[in-house]
């Protein structure tokens, strides 16, 4: 595919985008991005270092994902997890997500990008939970992308909620059907998203994290050993060539 001022002719970016099939991009892709820490430890930097510079990575690849045409774009920014880190280091995380709306969040909305914030919100700080309003209300009538950004979240934790809300709309309101697959899907925070078709996990850690657990279920898994702060929209073209050389069967043949 081609596409006008996403890569300087004759660029690496430009040949993997070519070989890009635009009829068969994953619509949702979810990313677990990982690494800063040793990032800035091979350069001798304090932690936080690699956290700024992971920004730029979230900027890039957040355009570049929109003018692909993704559908969807999950970004796992912080986990019910990591709250055990010192306090030092989760002050600076909120910090530079909120430094990072405040810069960025025009030209999201001009790219027609709606953001959405997913996990246990309501246990954030009050300064985080009104930018992230803010972000949601002025993109909320955007018909692009959306960027769905968890945030205190894990999946375990997820399903919990899902299940009290259903239990407690199943007292209020009586047993009208049984619970099926569907409900479950349209009661967590995902409601009304489909399933991530690709999830990338940067700095070559196998493993989930407690990210999207129900969600993933059929996701193809694509892990770089490229820590988040290097990775680029020419990383994300090498993830979606191999996607498409994937067979996705579903458990058929
Ligand atoms: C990912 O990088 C960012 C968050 C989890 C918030 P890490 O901070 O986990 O970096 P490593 O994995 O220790 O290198
Ligand atoms: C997963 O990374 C969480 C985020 C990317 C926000 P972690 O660095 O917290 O995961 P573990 O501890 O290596 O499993
Ligand atoms: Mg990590």
């Amino acid at each position: 595919m081609e596409l006008d001022g996403f890569a300087k002719p004759g660029s690496q970016e430009s040949s993997l985008l070519k070989r890009i099939d635009k009829d068969r991009l994953p619509k949702h892709v979810a990313v677990i991005m990982d690494g800063n820490g040793r990032w800035a430890g091979k350069r001798k930097l304090p932690r936080v270092a690699g956290h700024r510079a992971g920004i730029e990575s979230v900027q890039d690849i957040v355009e570049s994902s929109a003018q692909l045409g993704l559908e969807v774009l999950t970004l796992f920014a912080f986990s019910v997890e990591n709250w055990k880190r010192p306090h030092k280091e989760v002050r600076t995380l909120m910090s530079l997500l909120k430094e990072f709306i405040r810069r960025e969040l025009a030209k999201v909305h001009k790219n027609n990008i709606r953001f959405q914030a997913i996990g246990r919100i309501q246990e954030l700080d009050e300064s985080v939970r009104s930018v992230l309003r803010n972000a949601m209300r002025i993109t909320k009538a955007n018909t692009g992308m959306l960027l769905n950004v968890a945030l205190n979240y894990s999946g375990r934790a997820e399903l919990v909620d899902t299940f009290n809300q259903l239990y407690r709309d199943l007292k209020q309101n009586g047993h009208k059907s049984p619970i099926d697959e569907d409900l479950i899907s349209n009661s967590l925070y995902t409601s009304g998203v489909p399933d991530p078709d690709l999830l990338i996990r940067t700095s070559g850690e196998m493993r989930i994290s407690n990210f999207l657990l129900w969600q993933i279920a059929y996701s193809e898994i694509y892990v770089t050993p490229t820590f988040w702060p290097d990775f680029r929209r020419r990383h994300l073209l090498e993830a979606i060539l191999e996607y498409q050389q994937r067979d996705r069967r579903y458990g058929g043949i």
